[in-house]
């Protein structure tokens, strides 16, 4: 299991570092093989930050993160454990090399001694989990290849070193919607298969479509968290009830008003279980039983 336990992210910010933000904020949440997380909040409120210190990219300002019981020491073992793909798929590839190459990089790190056939299989067959054929995307140079074959890429490239855990922060966000449900229908899949996903959206919908569990970020801090079921069918906290009247329908035209910003919960604010799984954050009342 990946357990973060009351992580926090602290930067220096503003002329000579002299203020600190609070990206991220006492963050707890686990992750488990088989299922999907989406982590869901408006942009700025710290979803990539968390990815980030789960990828080893970033370091904790305090709390802890680890994998099994042990503290995550980012290195080779660990990243054949946890991999991460992220939003903007043109960017990991260099546009003068064939696409190989992305491929390539991890034989020659992980994988130096598989002869050429059994690497070739390998490939075939993390190319097959995410639905490319080879014959489609090797040997093409980037710009010869769409934004939704180029993350498959990607995820293909993840899914080489045979990992439990995948953070997937806004995978879809550049892809056209056919190519979206795409990708979506994928993580269904590899989830089939045993992969855990901390699947990073500000799309309410998308996480509602993919994931078992969501985990709601304001301004760094959980403000809800329970299964996808609850939190969406009854949210509890005002930010997401503002998050759900905020995606636009099919059926409704949109009126355009303008959304007052929803206040921080007054302190003292803890995370209450509001019913079995169900955690909105709230000024605690005594008689119910708080976490954090
Ligand atoms: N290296 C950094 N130095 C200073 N502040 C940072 C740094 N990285 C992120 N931040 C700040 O931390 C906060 C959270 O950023 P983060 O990228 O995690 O948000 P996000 O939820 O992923 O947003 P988006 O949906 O736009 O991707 C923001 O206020 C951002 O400006
Ligand atoms: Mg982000």
């Amino acid at each position: 299991m990946l357990r973060l336990d009351a992580v926090t992210k602290t930067y220096r910010v503003g002329a000579f570092g002299g203020r600190t933000l609070t990206a991220v904020d006492g963050v707890s949440l686990d992750l488990v093989p088989g299922e999907v997380v989406s982590l869901i909040g408006e942009s700025g409120s710290g979803k990539t930050t968390v990815g980030r210190m789960i990828l080893g990219l970033t370091p904790v300002s305090g709390g802890s993160i680890t994998l099994d019981g042990a503290p995550v020491r980012p290195g080779k073992d660990y990243y054949r454990q946890v991999q991460g793909v992220f939003q903007d798929p043109f960017s990991c590839y260099n546009p003068i090399f064939k696409v190989d190459r992305v491929l390539q990089m991890i034989r020659e790190e992980y994988f130096p001694g598989t002869a050429g056939a059994q690497w070739e299989e390998k490939v075939a067959e993390s190319l097959e989990a995410v639905r490319l054929a080879p014959a489609l995307v090797l040997g093409k140079y980037p710009h010869q290849l769409s934004g939704g074959q180029l993350q498959r890429l990607l995820i293909a490239r993840a899914l080489l070193l045979g990992p439990r855990f995948l953070v997937a922060d806004e995978i879809t966000s550049m892809l056209d919607a056919s190519t979206r449900i795409d990708v979506l229908n994928l993580l269904a899949d590899l989830k089939s298969r045993g992969l855990g996903v901390l699947f990073v959206t500000h799309d309410l919908s998308l996480g509602n479509y993919v994931s078992e569990r969501a985990v709601v970020l304001h301004r760094g801090r959980v403000v809800e968290s329970g299964p996808t079921g609850l939190v969406f069918g009854n949210p509890l906290h005002p930010y997401t009830a503002r998050l759900l009247d905020s995606v636009p329908r099919l059926t409704a035209r949109w009126d355009g008003v303008p959304q007052e910003p929803v206040p921080d919960t007054p302190e003292p604010s803890v995370l209450v279980e509001a019913e079995p799984g169900h955690f909105v954050r709230r000024v605690p009342a005594p008689e119910l039983r708080s976490v954090s």
